[in-house]
């Protein structure tokens, strides 16, 4: 495999972004992106694939032990190879120097971070389209 997992900067914003508008999620904006990107206690990555960003995680500090996970992406060919599992696996080892012991995520994914040992606390009905987000959770 070619690719790299790094942290995101603020020139990825559009990139990112291309990935996200996808997911039709009015909460998905450059804001969102570039705010985590900025703001030093939030986690934001990218994997590249010859220059190319094919995934990214983004996620935010609430307060001092926890971390909301806004966004975990996946470009649709890219899919099902594993990515998303590297980005996860980052992600815990940052939040966990950064003093986290909680982590929470509302998501249409269930299945995927049920991988990663999350459990549903609660459901937000065809939340921002479609979908139900699923609220989840779990210690690190
Ligand atoms: C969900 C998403 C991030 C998964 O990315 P991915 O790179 O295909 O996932 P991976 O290949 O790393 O899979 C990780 C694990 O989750 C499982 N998984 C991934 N997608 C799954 C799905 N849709 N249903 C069931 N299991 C799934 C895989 O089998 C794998 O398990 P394993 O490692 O135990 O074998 C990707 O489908 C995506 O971008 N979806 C749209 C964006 C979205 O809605 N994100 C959630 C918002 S927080």
């Amino acid at each position: 495999m070619t690719a790299k997992i790094q942290p995101a900067i603020i020139e990825d914003v559009e990139e990112i972004y291309s990935i996200l508008k996808g997911f039709n999620r009015p909460a998905y904006t450059k804001d969102l992106i570039t705010d985590l990107i900025n703001n030093k206690d939030s986690i934001c990555l990218k994997i590249t694939d010859n220059g190319k960003i094919i995934a990214s995680l983004g996620a935010r500090a609430e307060g001092r032990d926890a971390f909301w996970i806004y966004f975990v992406a996946v470009r649709i060919e890219y899919r099902r190879k594993g990515y998303a599992r590297q980005l996860m696996e980052k992600f815990f080892e940052e939040a966990k120097n950064k003093g986290a012991k909680r982590v929470a995520v509302d998501t249409p994914e269930k299945e995927l971070f049920e991988r990663f040992g999350f459990m549903e606390v609660g459901r937000l009905p065809k939340w921002q389209g479609e979908r139900d987000q699923i609220i989840m959770f779990r210690e690190i």
